[in-house]
Parts: C-alpha cells; sequence; structure tokens
C-alpha cells in the first residue's frame, strides 16, 4: 500500500496539531509546518504569510519524502471582538493574509508536483461561521469574510482541478477548545476528525464540498 505524506500548517497547537496525529495514527507520514520549528523532527518553518517559507517547506517535503499527497491548510487567526460597522480594516486585511492568502499560497506550491502525481488532497480548514447561509450574527467580520472566502477558493480550485486526481474539501470543525475558542465544548480530536476525513478520501471522494461532521454543510 502506497504510504501517503502530508503537510498541515499551524500543526504545533490545537486542532492542527491534532490533525497531524489522526493523520500519523492513520499511516500517513506527516510534516508539520509551525512558525517556531526547533529541533523536531519532520517540522519546517512555515509561516504562511511568507512566500518564501511555504517556496522552501513544499521543496523540503519534496527532496526527503520524493512526495507530497496531502496538503491541510489549518493555519487560521481571528478578529474577535470587532463589528464590521466599526471594524479596523488593517486587523481584518491580517487575517485575510493568513487565513486566505496564505492557504490559496500553499495550496499553489504543492498543486504543482500533485498534478505530476496525478494525486492530491487538500484540505482547507474553515469554519461554520463562515457559511453564509448561517451567517445571521455580526461578530467576526474579517474572520467570517476570510472563511466565506476561502469556502469560494475551495469551489474555484476544486473546478480547475476536476479530473487531475486532486480532490479539494473545505472543513468545519465545530466549535473546539483552542487558544482561539477557550470555552468551546469539542476536543481537539473531534474537530479533527472530519479534515482527517478528507485528507484520507479515496479516488472517488467528494470535491467542491463543505462539510461538518462528515456531512455536507450550507455554503
Ligand atoms: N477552535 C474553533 O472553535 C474553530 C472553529 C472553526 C474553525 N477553526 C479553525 O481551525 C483552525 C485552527 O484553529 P485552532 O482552534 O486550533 O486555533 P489555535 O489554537 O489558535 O491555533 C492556530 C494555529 O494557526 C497557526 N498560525 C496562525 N497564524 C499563522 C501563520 N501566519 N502562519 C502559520 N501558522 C499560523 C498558529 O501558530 P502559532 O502557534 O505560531 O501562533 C497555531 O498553530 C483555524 O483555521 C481556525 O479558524 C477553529
Amino acid at each position: 500500500m502506497t504510504v501517503r505524506t502530508a503537510l498541515v500548517t499551524g500543526a504545533n497547537r490545537g486542532i492542527g496539531a491534532a490533525i497531524a496525529r489522526g493523520l500519523a495514527e492513520r499511516g500517513v507520514r506527516v510534516w508539520r509546518g509551525v512558525r517556531e520549528p526547533g529541533d523536531l523532527p519532520n517540522t519546517v518553518r512555515l509561516d504562511v504569510r511568507e512566500q518564501s517559507d511555504v517556496d522552501s517547506a513544499v521543496r523540503r517535503v519534496l527532496d526527503r519524502e520524493g512526495r507530497l499527497d496531502i496538503l491541510v491548510n489549518n493555519a487560521g487567526v481571528t478578529d474577535n471582538g470587532q463589528l464590521p460597522a466599526s471594524a479596523d480594516l488593517g486587523r481584518a486585511a491580517a487575517v485575510w493574509e493568513t487565513n486566505l492568502l496564505g492557504t490559496w499560497r500553499c495550496a499553489q506550491a504543492v498543486i504543482p508536483p500533485m498534478r505530476a502525481a496525478g494525486y492530491g488532497r487538500i484540505v482547507n480548514v474553515s469554519s461554520t461561521l463562515g457559511s453564509l447561509t448561517l451567517m445571521d450574527r455580526p461578530t467576526e467580520p474579517g474572520y467570517r469574510i476570510s472563511k466565506a472566502s476561502l469556502n469560494a477558493l475551495t469551489r474555484l480550485l476544486a473546478a480547475e482541478l476536476a479530473g487531475t486526481g486532486i480532490l479539494v474539501n473545505a472543513a468545519s470543525p465545530g466549535w473546539v477548545r483552542t487558544a482561539m475558542s477557550p470555552r468551546a465544548t469539542r476536543t481537539p480530536e473531534q474537530g479533527a476528525d472530519t479534515p482527517v476525513w478528507l485528507a484520507t478520501l479515496p479516488g472517488d471522494g467528494p470535491t467542491g464540498g463543505f462539510f461538518l461532521d462528515r456531512r455536507p454543510l450550507a455554503w
């Protein structure tokens, strides 16, 4: 059986660390993209705002493993505390730089080797707060818009890559107890379940979808 290789962004804590553990438990060789790598094995410096970090992280995984089958775009920040009518747009733009452009940058870097291999799984960790259908509260506007945009990016990439063997999907982890949401009720492992499922889909699995608890979620 082929052993797949994955790169997980923001894998040092929270949901990203749980996704990395979940993939490793399923026999995937996992590289952790983190901003402060230290000397831990299978860890690469990866600030998703930095094109040079993204390029060198992808090159390092390819040099060491000869393949990069799975990208989990998990790194994310929020502008909790803002409201849209008064929001500091600089704060909102900083969220878009990480959550949307960081994800887009990482996807662009892995698509050429995935295309060459005829196989890829790209999972964008989105949020129920990015669902336009469910967007009935004004909180965290920069964050909500970043995740709605990330969902749009998921659809666009899936459409462009249809038939290439690369599946692109978005996942909401639910409300998960991490530094981002300290009062939440789910464990990081529960939040990681759907992203790990999407990262290990069979070839006839869905693409261009948005899922919570392995079920479609309203856009
Ligand atoms: N917790 C929830 O209820 C919830 C719900 C829906 C969606 N999500 C999504 O789940 C993902 C993980 O969030 P979490 O709850 O695990 O939050 P978290 O504990 O705050 O973790 C966020 C992770 O993102 C990393 N990160 C932030 N900016 C980065 C950058 N520029 N480059 C690389 N890494 C960066 C952080 O690294 P540092 O340690 O270096 O800061 C950290 O590893 C996010 O995309 C979030 O939007 C969370």
